[in-house]
């Protein structure tokens, strides 16, 4: 006898391959069937970051995109908030530097900023907050997950992307750049948010949402 297993479509709101394999790996196993906005039909939205927060973003990402594609999308925003820069530099983190920023100047800045205050003032985290909604474009689901470190006084390593080289784990003595991508899907903000966010989305399976 064959069994046939359902499978559950979801669009991940990013044009970013990286992160849409990261979000798939831990999605997938659940019966969710993963698209980002690089394979999707249709044309999706291009969408303002514009928010004061990450929550603001994520949920305009994923409720936006939800209505005009009319299909249930799950949107994420992150960044990095430094404790001696108030925060900063938090929704503004892609565009630190200037509006075009690479991960070079931003984390240039980010030492000029810091200057040198000892280790002990570095103290610094990665937030980032996810939201789902419905192919109606309602929010149903929000999870949060951040991930501590610490901003060494120069870069190192080559694994990942923006401020990585910089954030180190305490725990390990080793920046996101030399751990690489395995330490990173078991404690990054982004794993521990989409962590938080599955039991939802499996008591949405079970309560017969996806079926309307
Ligand atoms: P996004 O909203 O996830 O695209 O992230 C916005 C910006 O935050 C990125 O362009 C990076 O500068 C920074 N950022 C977010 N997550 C990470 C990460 O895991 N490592 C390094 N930088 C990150």
């Amino acid at each position: 006898m064959m069994t046939t297993f359902r499978h559950y479509d979801l669009l991940i709101g990013t044009g970013n391959r990286a992160k849409g394999c990261e979000l798939a790996e831990l999605l997938e196993p659940w019966g969710f069937q993963v698209q980002t906005l690089l394979e999707v039909d249709g044309d999706p939205l291009e969408i303002d970051e514009d928010g004061d927060s990450f929550a603001a973003n994520s949920r305009k990402k994923a409720t936006w995109q939800a209505r005009h594609l009319g299909c249930w999308v799950l949107a994420d925003d992150s960044g990095l908030e430094v404790d001696a820069l108030h925060g900063a530099p938090g929704v503004h983190s892609a565009r630190y530097a200037s509006t075009q920023a690479t991960d070079l100047e931003n984390n240039a800045k980010l030492l000029a900023e810091l200057g040198n205050l000892p280790g002990s003032k570095r103290g610094a985290r990665f937030v980032c907050h996810i939201a789902l909604a419905d192919p109606q474009g309602r929010l149903r689901a929000e999870s949060e997950g951040s991930c501590r470190g610490t901003i060494r006084t120069e870069p190192i390593g080559t694994h990942g992307f923006g401020y990585d080289p910089l954030f180190e784990i305490r725990e390990y003595h080793r920046t996101f750049g030399q751990l690489g991508p395995v330490v990173k899907r078991a404690i990054s903000h982004r794993a521990r948010a989409l962590r938080a966010m599955v039991p939802q989305l499996v008591n949405l399976v079970a309560d017969g949402a996806w079926e309307s």
